[in-house]
């Protein structure tokens, strides 16, 4: 009998380095992005003379390059470091994995002593651990923390990280926080404000001309000279373009449509390819989006989505139709009937909306004059049809 794997293993043909593409890669150079990459670095440096860096918060859309820039910035930080002996150090921390105050504290205790055993103590002993090894090496660290947005309570992670400083007599901890969401800064309260925003860094989108440079560079490393064509690359950089200058989408975009072309033995990749592969690529998105949502979360967005999708709100005067918080938990409430789960109380509900729209995936607005008293006007942020036709194939 012929093995199973005799059918399914194929080399890559067009590839050269798939990895290239991945999202965890980080290229050595990263086109437009030199002014942040100096300037951060420049902000940073005081620590190689002993001095306590001011904290920095970094903030820009999604796919702008502010993660991979902070790892570079970081990865030579710590290299630099180590060659001239200096007690330095740069710490990543994502608080999408690590998304509570003990997580973090603890992720960070576990980075400068591995064999540090954590199991079952509180907070605030994890923390008087990371304090007492700071100052025992006297160390100066720098604890970036990436998807800051998704750290609950962040606030007391952020105030006693910075707060060590005034207890540490030797060695010090600043803080890079990162966020791509636009509602997080406001959000935080005056103290916990000033403390994280001492300097502020934005990154701006990618227009179609940077994207395109950036994705040539990348499929350059990626697939085997001449592989993919001119157009290819330039379609891929104007959607991501469209796509609120998404590098990250254009290199899924790019990556998918190598697959597409590999798998049906082709010999280029071209335009088509492309094409085809954004309709995948945007729906991976959304269902990355909402797939990793509770139960409750995916339900009301459901709710939300078939509602557009049939039309249904009330008629505005220039703004179409618009959907009111009172008619999305009716119709939120029906739909769990339907699915047999208990919907849960009006009160829960508005969190929930809140919630939502801190993950950035709907938008509420005060509905104002013409209707009654708080209502509120639910706008939802992911294209509606792509959720429903989701929803129909039983995905979410
Ligand atoms: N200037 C650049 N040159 C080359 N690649 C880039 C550049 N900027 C971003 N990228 C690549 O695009 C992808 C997205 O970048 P990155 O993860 O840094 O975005 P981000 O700003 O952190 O987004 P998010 O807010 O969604 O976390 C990564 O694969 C990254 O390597
Ligand atoms: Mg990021």
């Amino acid at each position: 009998m012929s093995n199973l794997f005799e059918e399914v293993h194929r080399e890559y043909t067009l590839f050269r380095n798939r990895d290239a593409l991945s999202p965890h890669y980080i290229p050595s150079h990263l086109p437009y992005r030199e002014d942040e990459i100096r300037l951060l670095s420049q902000k940073i440096a005081p620590i190689l003379s002993g001095k306590k860096p001011e904290n920095i918060f970094i903030y820009g859309k999604t796919g702008t390059g502010k993660t991979a820039v902070t790892k570079k910035v970081l990865n030579d930080l710590n290299e630099y470091a180590e060659r001239k002996g200096l007690p330095v150090k740069g710490l990543y921390i994502n608080g999408r994995m690590y998304d509570s105050e003990h997580k973090v504290i603890m992720r960070l205790v576990k980075m400068l002593v591995p064999s540090a055993e954590l199991m079952g103590y509180s907070t605030s002993s994890i923390y008087d651990m990371l304090m007492e090894d700071v100052d025992r090496r006297e160390r100066r660290l720098v604890v970036a923390l990436d998807e800051i947005d998704m750290v609950k309570r962040v606030g007391d992670l952020i105030y006693r990280l910075n707060r060590a400083n005034d207890e540490l007599e030797r060695g010090s901890i600043s803080i890079i926080g990162i966020s791509n969401n636009p509602l997080f800064k406001d959000r935080l309260d005056a103290r916990t404000k000033s403390t994280l925003c001492e300097v502020e860094l934005v990154f701006p989108p990618y227009n179609a001309e940077q994207l395109r440079t950036i994705l040539k560079e990348r499929v350059e490393e990626a697939f085997h000279k001449g592989v993919v064509e001119e157009d290819a690359i330039s379609l891929a950089a104007a959607y991501a373009a469209r796509n609120a200058g998404d590098a990250r989408y254009a290199l899924q975009v790019m990556l998918r449509a190598g697959d597409i072309a590999e798998e049906e033995g082709a010999k280029k990749v071209g335009r088509e390819h492309v094409e085809r592969a954004r309709r995948l690529v945007e729906e991976d998105i959304v269902y990355e989006m909402i797939s990793t949502l509770p139960e409750q979360h995916r339900l009301l967005i459901a709710a939300l989505a078939s509602m557009i999708v049939k039309g249904v709100g009330v008629e505005t005067f220039g703004k179409g139709k618009v959907i009111t918080s009172g008619m999305l938990y009716s119709n939120y409430k029906r739909l769990a009937q339907e699915r047999g789960i208990t919907p849960v109380s009006d009160r829960w509900f508005r969190e929930y909306l809140n919630e939502l729209e801190t993950y950035g995936i709907i938008e509420v607005h005060v509905a104002g004059k013409g209707f009654r008293g708080n209502t509120r006007l639910i706008e939802l942020i992911p294209d509606a049809k792509k959720i429903v036709s989701l929803m129909e194939r039983g995905v979410i």
